[in-house]
């Protein structure tokens, strides 16, 4: 965001837009918000938008456009072929990433399944600093295994580590020498990571990575979704990227990579996605796979307007007032948050604010799904949808027992330009009340539990009658408020 300081000494994030649109909320009484909850199978995927208050389960596909986005959708190019609007969306991909090829997909899971189909064989490992949920499962489904490389300190809730997404390069190493380069089809980098409360890696971090990978001939990818708080952070946090522009930075660390993917739900701030690629070979082996699987070359399943908006939402991540809002938005959650004595991943990464729901919930076994209940315990108080990003989130091992995450995480996303601040105070709010009565939350248990990625369509109940009793307290506490 710009230097803007206030007189009174107080910093608070400053929004460097204007709202011009708006959407109007309801926020139902809490009883009938325990009824939809329950409705929703404890699962907050499963509730509808209308019936929510505030969105935090994702910024995916969700975040704000701008005046000059929605003006480039009016002058989409629609064709089957050959339109204009490919044209201009590669045109503008090149520029950014420098990259000759590229190949539109209709959203970043489509990119996960064409490279995985392209390269993943039986027996193949994909090293990572870490997995994402759909990424995991495209590689596994091919037979392949995942190995996630993150440097210790990314799996501490809270240290002043300022690069928690880091490649630990000597384990990349050791793996490499382990398994041999030859079962590795590619070496895959997620900027900002996900999972672990989105946290980037540093330049000189994927420098290293590279070199690695250079070393032993390995093809390296990025997964640049949420590239965009990555580059915030890069320029914020590592010295000697203070005085280059976001453009520069994220040229360099194009130009480390043989490959780059993209949800452009995300990076771009609209819908679609696309794969950046260097060398003629990788074109070749993908591109077939896009009419199969996407739409023809040149929409590959994207509608135009909306690959009209991407060309314009690509220029604004690469514009730093703009790429701000989100990471200094969940600064300030998570720093009030934790103010007030709440536990939350510090420091706070890109994507949202992330409350650590083993410490939250700390009298619930994680086979109860602590982080889960926490999701649904947030919505009862306060409407607001949060996702959980714990063992619900995992698969199960093949013998069917619970594959525990390392991390039981309660995400809050923060889309991009659609909050205000006191938005977030009321969610802030909710969520301090629930931290002093957290005492009344309770586990959840699976009614229906699907066999691939669980934490989308699964249905939960309460373990005893812990809503009930949470929303009686919130009728003492705040009387007939909403
Ligand atoms: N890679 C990363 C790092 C992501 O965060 C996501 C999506 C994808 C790939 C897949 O992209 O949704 O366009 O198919 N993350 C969303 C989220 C779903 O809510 O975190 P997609």
């Amino acid at each position: 965001m710009a230097n803007v300081k206030f007189h009174s000494g107080k910093q608070l994030p400053l929004e460097m837009h204007k709202v011009r649109i708006v959407q109007k909320l309801f926020l139902p009484p809490v009883e009938e918000r325990r009824r939809l909850m329950n409705e929703a199978g404890n699962n907050t995927f499963l509730l509808q938008n209308r019936d929510v208050f505030m969105d935090m389960l994702t910024d995916s596909g969700v975040n704000a456009m701008s005046d000059l986005q929605q003006s480039a959708m009016l002058r989409a190019d629609d064709a089957y072929a050959g339109s204009e609007t490919y044209n201009r969306m590669v045109a503008k991909v090149r520029e950014i990433f420098g990259m000759t090829y590229f190949l539109p997909v209709h959203q970043g899971r489509a990119a996960e399944n064409i490279l995985a189909t392209a390269y993943v064989k039986p027996g193949d490992v994909v090293p990572m600093n870490f997995h994402f949920t759909t990424t995991k499962a495209h590689i596994t489904r091919l037979g392949g295994s995942v190995e996630e490389l993150i440097v210790k300190e990314g799996l501490e809730p809270v240290n002043d580590c300022p690069f928690k997404g880091n490649f630990d390069i000597p384990r990349l190493e050791a793996l490499i020498a382990k398994v041999g380069p030859e079962h590795i089809p590619f070496v895959r980098i997620e900027a900002g990571t996900n999972l672990v409360g989105g946290q980037p890696l540093s330049l000189q971090n994927m420098r290293d990575v590279a070199a690695v990978c250079r070393k032993h001939g390995l093809r390296l990818i990025l997964d640049a979704s949420l590239l965009q708080d990555n580059l915030y952070f890069i320029k914020a946090r590592e010295a000697e990227c203070r005085n280059m522009s976001i453009r520069e930075i994220t040229a360099e660390i194009a130009s480390l990579m043989d490959i780059i993917y993209f949800s452009a739900r995300k990076l771009g701030f609209a819908r679609g996605g696309g794969i950046s690629m260097r060398h003629r070979e990788d074109e070749l082996r993908m591109k077939e796979l896009i009419p199969l699987y996407e739409g023809f070359l040149t929409y590959g399943g994207m509608s135009v307007r909306e690959m009209e908006a991407i060309v314009v939402g690509l220029d604004e991540s690469m514009d730093e007032d703009i790429i701000s809002q989100g990471p200094q938005f969940i600064e300030y959650m998570a720093k009030e948050l934790h103010r007030r004595g709440v536990p939350v991943i510090l420091p706070a990464g890109g994507l949202g604010c992330h409350v650590n729901a083993t410490e939250f919930l700390s009298h619930i076994p994680q086979e109860q799904y602590p982080a889960g209940a926490l999701a649904a315990a947030l919505y009862i108080a306060g409407g607001v949808r949060g996702m959980e990003r714990g063992t619900l989130s995992e698969q199960r091992n093949e013998d069917g027992s619970e594959r525990f995450a390392e991390l039981e995480l309660l995400r809050l996303a923060m889309p991009r330009r659609v909050y205000t601040l006191s938005q977030v105070e009321y969610a802030i709010d909710r969520v301090e009340w629930l931290w002093k009565n957290r005492a009344l939350v309770g586990g959840l248990r699976f009614v229906e539990e699907p066999k691939v990625l669980r934490f989308f369509f699964g249905r939960l109940e309460p373990i005893g009658d812990w809503q009930d009793r949470l929303v009686a307290k919130f009728r003492e506490d705040f009387g007939d408020s909403l």
